[in-house]
């Protein structure tokens, strides 16, 4: 089993999510952040973290969040991992809850 993230926090990434992970399986794009579920333990504990709330148990995925499972599991290969918390972007509250922000994903 894995955590994935998910399309809430495109253009959010607040990053605290990072902070708590044992076991570094966090990796960073622009403008979003993956879990690699190679290295997911699922220990849980980056779940409450995000202030986004866009952080599920692969079990629990929201309906029309499905796909984020297999594009954290592409982009954890062609994105470095991150281990410290960074500035969020300035408008990242702006951006919560936004729906469709697929389509603003770089990669
Ligand atoms: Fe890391 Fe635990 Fe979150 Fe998996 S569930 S990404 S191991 S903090
Ligand atoms: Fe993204 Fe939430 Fe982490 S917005 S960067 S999953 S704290």
């Amino acid at each position: 089993m894995t955590f994935v993230v998910t399309e809430n926090c495109i253009k959010c990434k607040y990053t605290d999510c990072v902070e708590v992970c044992p076991v570094d399986c966090f990796h960073v794009g622009p403008n979003f952040l993956v879990i690699d579920p190679d290295e997911c333990i699922d220990c849980t504990l980056c779940e409450p973290e995000c202030p986004a709330e866009a952080i599920f148990s692969e079990e629990e995925l929201p309906a029309g969040q499905e796909h984020f499972k297999q594009l954290n599991a592409d982009l954890a290969k062609q994105w470095p991992v991150i281990t410290e918390r960074a500035p969020a972007p300035a408008d990242a509250k702006e951006w919560d809850g936004k729906p469709d922000k697929l389509k603003l994903l770089e990669r």
